[in-house]
């Protein structure tokens, strides 16, 4: 295999879009490259063109769906046991739901996919980063500048719309980024969210039905967007410039750091939001 800089990373949702692209990126650069997909097929088919766009053997995949907790605790099992190291553990999976679904926890998908399964994988993967120090996390997160429904993180309460779960589940994004990068402070894992911009990809389109009007708008904008490379080059920064060394608790966009949604600077709106994910997923904060 052709892990040239002796560095391991694991990208979430890297069988398309802007996992994908990040992939490629990173293993032509001499990362060894572990992906996570949830469908066998796709998997393999998107390990082929990263190792052939890449040229880099060094590319493996793990396969789990992560709006399964039960999953992720045997994705990080699986990872434990055949690397020793994770230098980079790129939190990329998202997808969003045009009708409320709910995951086999119980727990409405938005929230499960775009946030759980980051908050879920990264406490599980938190010792072997610690043990491969200096590590980096980088969440990706959407620049939409919304709130979450403290009192209806599931919308439960509330007539359920597709745009706003997905927003308000990527602002768990950043709550999780801003109160990690505390809690780990004096360590040498840090962590960041980066939003990746608007760009061609497959978001949403193996996410159940939608309708006819938004697949067209889909369609109809498509060729307008920036290619999924273009975003990967925000993420590929936050993820490896040096002088990002040491950096933590911060979001960028373009290079540079962006505002958060006020929300997320609260503090006792991050508790919440962090006591909720610990609830939901089962996580003891004391691993932290
Ligand atoms: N596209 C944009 O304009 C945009 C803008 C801002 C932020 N983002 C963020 O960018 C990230 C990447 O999305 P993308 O736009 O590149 O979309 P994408 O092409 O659909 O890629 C999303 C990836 O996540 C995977 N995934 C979805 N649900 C999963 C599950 N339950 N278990 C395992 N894998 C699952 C998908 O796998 P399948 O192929 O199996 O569905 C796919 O590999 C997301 O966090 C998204 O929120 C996107």
């Amino acid at each position: 295999m052709t892990n040239l800089n002796g560095k391991t990373a694991l990208i979430t949702g890297a069988n398309s879009g802007l996992g994908q692209a990040t992939a490629i990126e990173l293993a032509k650069r001499g990362w060894h490259v572990v992906m996570v997909a949830r469908s066998r097929e796709r998997g393999e088919a998107a390990q082929r063109e990263i190792q052939a766009a890449s040229g880099s053997s060094a590319v493996e995949l793990l396969l789990a769906d992560l709006a399964s907790q039960q999953a992720i605790r045997h994705l990080a099992l699986a990872y434990k046991q055949q690397y020793r190291h994770l230098h980079l553990l790129i939190n990329n999976v998202g997808n969003s739901f045009f009708t409320r679904q709910v995951s086999p926890d119980g727990i409405e998908m938005s929230l499960a996919v775009n946030h759980l399964a980051a908050f879920l994988l990264t406490h599980l993967l938190l010792d072997t980063l610690r043990n491969s120090a200096p590590a980096r996390i980088v969440n990706v997160g959407t620049r939409l500048n919304t709130a979450m429904d403290l009192d209806d993180l599931q919308w439960e309460r509330r007539h359920y719309q597709g745009l706003a779960a997905y927003a308000q589940s990527k602002v768990g994004n950043l709550h999780f980024t801003f109160e990690l990068a505390q809690r780990l402070s004096g360590s040498a894992v840090t962590v960041n969210c980066v939003h990746p911009g608007v760009f061609r990809s497959n978001l949403g389109k193996n996410a159940g039905p939608t309708p006819l009007w938004m697949q067209i708008a889909e369609t109809l904008g498509r060729p307008f967007l920036a290619p999924a490379e273009k975003a990967a080059e925000r993420v590929l920064y936050v993820a490896t410039a040096p002088e990002l060394d040491g950096v933590t608790g911060k979001y960028f966009g373009n290079r540079v750091e962006i505002a958060p949604p006020p929300q997320t600077l609260d503090a006792a709106a991050r508790a919440r939001v962090w006591v909720s994910s610990e609830r939901l997923t089962g996580v003891q904060s004391e691993r932290v």
